[in-house]
C-alpha cells in the first residue's frame, strides 16, 4: 500500500513536470507549391503560431504535384491532426481527399486556391477575381483602350488562374481594340513563363503588354523579351508583389506594375485558433489587394524590410524564451526530483522509526517467550525425570510380570504334560465309541496347542533375556519342509486352497545345520498365517532354492500367498513384538517376532513383501555354514529320517472325504432344527459339532461374510457366531443379518472370549439375541440354544393367529413382511391359479427362500398359509353373506366346491353346511 502511494506521488510529479512539452493542437499545412511566395506564407504561419500556447505547425509541400498532395493530406488524416490548412494544387483532383479529411472530423481551412466542394470549414485568401479586374483596368488605362496583349496564365486547373483570367476579361473585353494575341498556361513557373513568351514573340510582331498571373512568370517573360531586344516595346504586369521579388522587380523596372497577392499566414493561424477554440469566425475571408508601382514600391520595400527586422527580433526573442523555458523545465524537474527525494527520506525516516518500535516490541516478546521457553524446558526436564523414574518402575513391573508369566508357564507345563499322557493312553483304548474318540482327539489337539503356546511364552522370555540357544543338527531342509507340509494338508483341502511346493534340486539335498524345532516353528508360523489370511480357492506357493551372496551359500525358503495382504504402514512393524495387523484376528503378536529371532540366531534373515489384496511373500535365508561351538550344540541325531518327503494332496482328499472334519453340505434331517455355526477356529467347529450334532442339523462358515451367504441360503433356525473373525467380524455379521428381511427373524447367539460389559453391549446393539462367553458350559450353551429356538416357535404360533401377531418381541421387519404376504393373498383370493410362485415373485423372494422364511415365522408352508387364508375368508362369507357354498368356494379361489368342502372340514373339523345350520339355529 505504502509502496503504491510513493509510486503515485513520483508519477504525478513527473507527469506535471513534462506537461508543458506536449502540444495542445497540431495544425497540418498542405502547400501545393514550393516558392518564395509559399516560403513567406510558411514563415508567417510559424511565427504566428509562436504566439499561441501549445500549437504545433507541421508543413508539407506537394511541389506542384496533385498525387503528392493527396498523400500528404492522407498522412495528416491518419495522424489525426487537429486542423488542416490546405492550398490545393489543382481543384478537381485534390477535392476528394480534402472532403475525406473534413468527413473525418478534422476542421479544414482552404487558403489561396479553392476546392470544388463546400466540405471545408473556412476559406481565407485573396479575391483573385478582383485582382484580375484591377489588372484589366490597369491594362485598359495603360494601353488607352488599344493594343496587343499576351496573357501568361497560372496552372489551368487552379482557381487563381481561372478567377484572375475571368476578372481580367470582364474589363478587357469591353475594349474591342484590345486584342489578346497570345494566351497560354505556364503553371506559375518562371521557366515556363519565359518559354511561352518566346513563342509569343515569334508569333506576334507587335506586343504592347504582357499580363502574367504571377511575378515569377512575368520575370520569365521579361527575360525572353530582353533576349529578343523587345523588352522596351511592351509593358510587363505581374501579381504577388512580395518583398525581395515582385517589389524589387518594380523598383528595378523589369516589371511595370504588380498586384498585391497577400500571403496572410498570420491571419490564417488566427482563423485556425478561432475555429479550434470554438470562437466566432468568418466562413470566407478575402485578404485585401493593392496595386504596386513605382510610386509605392520603395515605401513598401522599406516597410517590408522593417517588418523583416521585427520578425528577426521576434524570432530571436522566441529562441531566448525557448532557452529560458528549457532551463525552467529542467529546474522544475530538479525541484520535483528534490521534493520526491525529500519525501522519500521523510517516509524512510518514519518507516525506520516504526520498524524500530516493532523491533523493540518483538524483542520484548522474544524475551518473554524466552522466559516461557526456559520455564517450559525446566518443566519438561522435570517431566523427563519423572518419566525416567516411571519407565524404570514400568520396566521393573514388566519384568515382574514376565517373571510371573514365565513361572506360571512353567507351572502350566507340568500339569499339561500330565494331561497329554493319560489322553494318549485313553486314545489307545479300542472300545471307545466315535464320539468319545473324537472328544479325546479334541482334548489332545488343544492340550498340544496349549503346550505350544506355553513354550512360545517361555521362548519369548528367553528371547527377551537373550538366552535363546540353538540345538543344531544336520538336516535336509527340503525333507523337513515336506514333512511339515503334511500337517497342513487337511486345512488346505478343506478351504480349497491350491498348494504348490517346489524344491530346486541340490546335490546335498539342502543338508544344513539347523535347530529342527525352531525352524519348524518358524515354518509353522508362516504357513499358518498364510492359511489364515488366504481366501477359499486361493493359492499358497512354497519354494526352496539356494543363493550365494557375499561368498556365503544360503538356502532360500520363499512362502507366497494370494491372501488379503498387508499395507505398508503395517508391514514395517510386522516383526515387532505384540504387533497385530488386525485386532479381529486372534493371536498374541509374538509369533513373527520369535520367528525372526530364531532365524537371526541361525545367522539368517527373514523378509516380507506385501500389498493390500496383492498377497504376501516371506523370504527366509538360512546360511549353510556352522555357527561356532560357543553358540551351538550340534546334535548328531537326524530326526528327519522318520518323515516322508512327498506331498500327496489327492491322498488327503480321499481321507478327508471319508471322515469329514465338519459338516460340509446340507444333508439335512428334516426333523431336526438347523444350526449355523460361524467360527474360524476348526477346533471350535469340531467341538460344537460333537456337542450338537445329535440334536441338530449343523452347517458351518469360516467368517462373517460366508456366514451371511449361508444364512440367506439355508435360513437356519439359529446362528452361533464368533466375534473375532477375519473378513467380517461377528458384530458386523449379526447387524447385517438382523437388518435383512430374509434373516432378521433368526435368533443369533454371539460367542466370544471377551467378557467385558462394553463388548456385551456391542453384541446386543448389533441385534444379537443372546451372548455367551468362552469358555462356556456346554449345558448352558445347549439350554440357551433350546430356549431361543423355543421362544421362536412360540412366536410362530403367535404369527399363525393374526389377532395376536403384533407381539412386542417380533421384529418390525417380520410384522411388515407378514402383513405384505396377507395383503397380496387377499388381493388375489378369487384367483384359483394364485400360488407360491406368484406370491414369491410379488414379494421378491425365490420359492425356496419364501418357503423357509414363512415356515420359520408361522410353522406353515406358504401353500398352507394361502389355503388357510382362503378358508378363513370363506367362513366369514358363510357367516355374513347370502352366497351359496359353491359361490363362496369359487369366490375364495377354490376350483371345485367339493374340494373346498373337503379342505374346510379338514381345517375347521366341521362341514360348511353344518356351520350354516348352526348359524341359522343360533348355536
Ligand atoms: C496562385 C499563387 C500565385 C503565386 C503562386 C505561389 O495560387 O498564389 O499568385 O505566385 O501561387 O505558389
Amino acid at each position: 500500500m505504502k509502496r503504491k502511494l510513493i509510486c503515485a506521488i513520483i508519477l504525478f510529479f513527473l507527469i506535471s513536470s513534462c506537461e508543458e512539452n506536449k502540444p495542445t493542437y497540431v495544425i497540418g499545412v498542405s502547400q501545393c507549391s514550393d516558392d518564395e511566395w509559399r516560403d513567406k506564407m510558411n514563415d508567417e504561419l510559424i511565427l504566428e503560431a509562436m504566439f499561441h500556447d501549445g500549437v504545433k505547425v507541421e508543413i508539407l509541400s506537394a511541389i506542384d504535384n496533385n498525387e503528392k498532395q493527396i498523400k500528404d493530406i492522407q498522412y495528416f488524416i491518419e495522424k489525426k491532426i487537429d486542423l488542416l490548412i490546405v492550398s490545393p494544387n489543382e481543384s478537381a483532383p485534390v477535392t476528394p481527399i480534402v472532403e475525406k479529411a473534413f468527413d473525418a472530423g478534422i476542421p479544414v481551412i482552404v487558403t489561396d486556391r479553392k476546392v470544388l466542394s463546400n466540405k471545408f470549414t473556412a476559406y481565407i485568401g485573396p479575391d483573385n477575381y478582383d485582382i484580375g479586374k484591377l489588372a484589366g483596368e490597369y491594362v485598359v488605362k495603360q494601353l488607352e483602350g488599344k493594343g496587343n496583349v499576351v496573357e501568361i496564365m497560372g496552372t489551368s486547373g487552379s482557381t487563381p488562374a481561372i478567377e484572375r483570367h475571368q476578372g481580367f476579361m470582364t474589363i478587357v473585353k469591353k475594349y474591342p481594340d484590345i486584342s489578346i494575341v497570345y494566351q497560354e498556361d505556364a503553371v506559375f513557373l518562371k521557366s515556363l513563363g519565359k518559354k511561352k513568351m518566346e513563342e509569343a514573340l515569334v508569333q506576334e510582331d507587335t506586343i504592347d503588354l504582357v499580363f502574367a498571373h504571377n511575378d515569377r512568370m512575368a520575370a520569365g517573360a521579361y527575360l525572353a523579351a530582353k533576349e529578343a531586344n523587345r523588352e522596351n516595346d511592351m509593358f510587363f504586369v505581374g501579381i504577388d508583389a512580395i518583398p525581395h521579388f515582385g517589389i524589387d522587380q518594380v523598383i528595378d523596372g523589369t516589371l511595370d506594375v504588380t498586384f498585391l497577392n497577400p500571403t496572410g499566414g498570420d491571419k490564417i493561424i488566427q482563423l485556425a485558433m478561432d475555429i479550434l477554440k470554438g470562437n466566432r469566425y468568418s466562413l470566407e475571408t478575402a485578404l485585401p489587394t493593392n496595386i504596386v508601382d513605382k510610386r509605392n514600391a520603395r515605401v513598401l520595400k522599406l516597410q517590408s524590410d522593417y517588418l523583416d527586422q521585427q520578425k528577426g527580433k521576434i524570432k530571436y526573442l522566441s529562441k531566448q524564451i525557448d532557452g529560458y523555458f528549457v532551463r525552467f523545465t529542467n529546474q522544475r524537474i530538479m525541484l520535483y526530483s528534490s521534493l520526491i527525494l525529500l519525501l522519500l527520506v521523510i517516509i524512510l525516516f518514519f518507516l525506520t522509526l516504526k520498524s524500530n518500535k516493532s523491533i523493540k516490541y518483538l524483542n520484548a516478546r522474544l524475551s518473554k517467550q524466552n522466559a516461557e521457553t526456559v520455564s517450559q524446558k525446566r518443566q519438561l526436564e522435570r517431566q523427563r525425570d519423572r518419566l525416567v523414574v516411571l519407565s524404570k518402575q514400568l520396566e521393573e513391573a514388566t519384568h515382574a510380570k514376565l517373571m510371573f508369566f514365565t513361572n506360571i508357564s512353567h507351572d502350566f507345563l507340568t500339569p499339561l504334560t500330565l494331561v497329554i499322557e493319560p489322553i494318549k493312553q485313553l486314545l489307545d483304548i479300542d472300545s471307545l465309541d466315535r464320539k468319545q474318540r473324537a472328544l479325546l482327539k479334541i482334548i489332545e489337539k488343544n492340550v498340544n496347542l496349549l503346550i505350544r503356546l506355553v513354550r512360545q511364552i517361555l521362548d519369548f522370555r528367553k528371547h527377551e533375556d537373550g538366552r535363546l540357544e540353538l540345538i543344531l543338527s544336520k538336516n535336509s531342509l527340503s525333507k523337513c519342509l515336506s514333512e511339515w507340509n503334511e500337517s497342513f494338508l487337511p486345512t488346505l483341502l478343506k478351504n480349497n486352497i491350491k498348494f504348490n511346493f517346489n524344491v530346486i534340486p541340490q546335490p546335498d539335498d539342502y543338508q544344513i545345520a539347523l535347530d529342527y524345532e525352531k525352524i519348524q516353528r518358524v515354518y509353522f508360523n508362516l504357513l499358518s498365517n498364510a492359511l489364515k489370511f488366504t481366501y477359499e480357492n486361493g493359492r499358497i506357493d512354497v519354494s526352496l532354492s539356494t543363493l550365494i551372496a557375499n561368498g556365503r551359500r544360503y538356502a532360500v525358503l520363499k512362502l507366497s500367498d494370494t491372501g488379503i495382504g498387508v499395507s505398508v504402514e503395517h508391514i514395517q512393524n510386522i516383526f515387532n513384538e505384540f504387533y497385530k495387523v488386525n485386532e479381529h484376528f486372534a493371536g498374541s503378536g509374538i509369533g513373527l517376532a520369535l520367528a525372526r529371532s530364531f532365524v537371526d540366531l541361525h545367522g539368517g534373515s527373514i523378509e516380507v513383501c506385501s500389498s493390500p489384496n496383492g498377497g504376501t511373500t516371506f523370504t527366509v535365508k538360512l546360511p549353510y555354514a556352522d555357527f561356532g561351538p560357543e553358540k551351538a550344540i550340534v546334535e548328531d541325531i537326524n530326526p528327519i529320517n522318520k518323515y516322508s518327503t512327498s506331498v500327496d494332496l489327492e491322498h488327503y482328499e480321499k481321507e478327508i472325504n471319508q471322515e469329514p472334519e465338519h459338516y460340509t453340505g446340507p444333508a439335512l434331517d428334516n426333523k431336526k432344527e438347523l444350526v449355523l455355526v460361524i467360527d474360524d477356529n476348526p477346533n471350535m467347529q469340531e467341538f460344537l459339532s460333537l456337542l450338537l450334532e445329535e440334536q441338530y442339523n449343523l452347517i458351518y462358515a469360516m467368517d462373517g461374510k460366508e456366514g451371511i451367504n449361508k444364512a440367506i441360503k439355508y435360513i437356519p433356525d439359529i446362528i452361533l457366531c464368533d466375534v473375532m473373525m477375519p473378513v467380517m467380524n461377528g458384530f458386523d455379521c449379526c447387524h447385517w443379518l438382523k437388518s435383512e428381511i430374509l434373516t432378521c427373524h433368526i435368533p443369533i447367539m454371539v460367542l466370544t472370549v471377551n467378557s467385558y460389559d462394553e463388548q456385551r453391549i456391542e453384541g446386543y446393539r448389533s441385534g444379537a439375541d443372546a451372548y455367551i462367553s468362552k469358555p462356556f458350559n456346554s449345558q448352558v450353551l445347549i439350554t440357551q440354544i433350546q430356549n431361543l429356538i423355543k421362544s421362536r416357535k412360540q412366536l410362530k404360533e403367535l404369527f399363525s393367529d393374526k389377532s395376536t401377531s403384533k407381539n412386542g418381541d417380533i421384529t418390525a421387519l417380520d410384522i411388515g413382511f407378514m402383513e405384505k404376504v396377507t395383503a397380496i393373498i387377499d388381493q388375489n383370493i378369487s384367483d384359483s391359479n394364485f400360488n407360491i410362485e406368484l406370491l414369491g415373485k410379488m414379494i421378491g423372494l425365490s420359492r425356496v427362500q419364501l418357503y423357509r422364511k414363512i415356515k420359520s415365522l408361522t410353522n406353515y408352508s406358504p401353500n398352507e398359509i394361502i389355503r388357510i387364508y382362503r378358508l378363513k375368508k370363506a367362513k366369514t362369507y358363510l357367516a355374513s353373506s347370502e352366497l351359496t357354498i359353491s359361490e363362496i368356494a369359487y369366490k375364495v379361489g377354490f376350483s371345485s366346491p367339493s374340494y373346498f368342502t373337503k379342505c374346510y372340514k379338514n381345517y375347521f373339523k366341521e362341514n360348511p353346511t353344518f356351520f350354516l345350520k348352526r348359524i341359522e339355529n343360533g348355536k
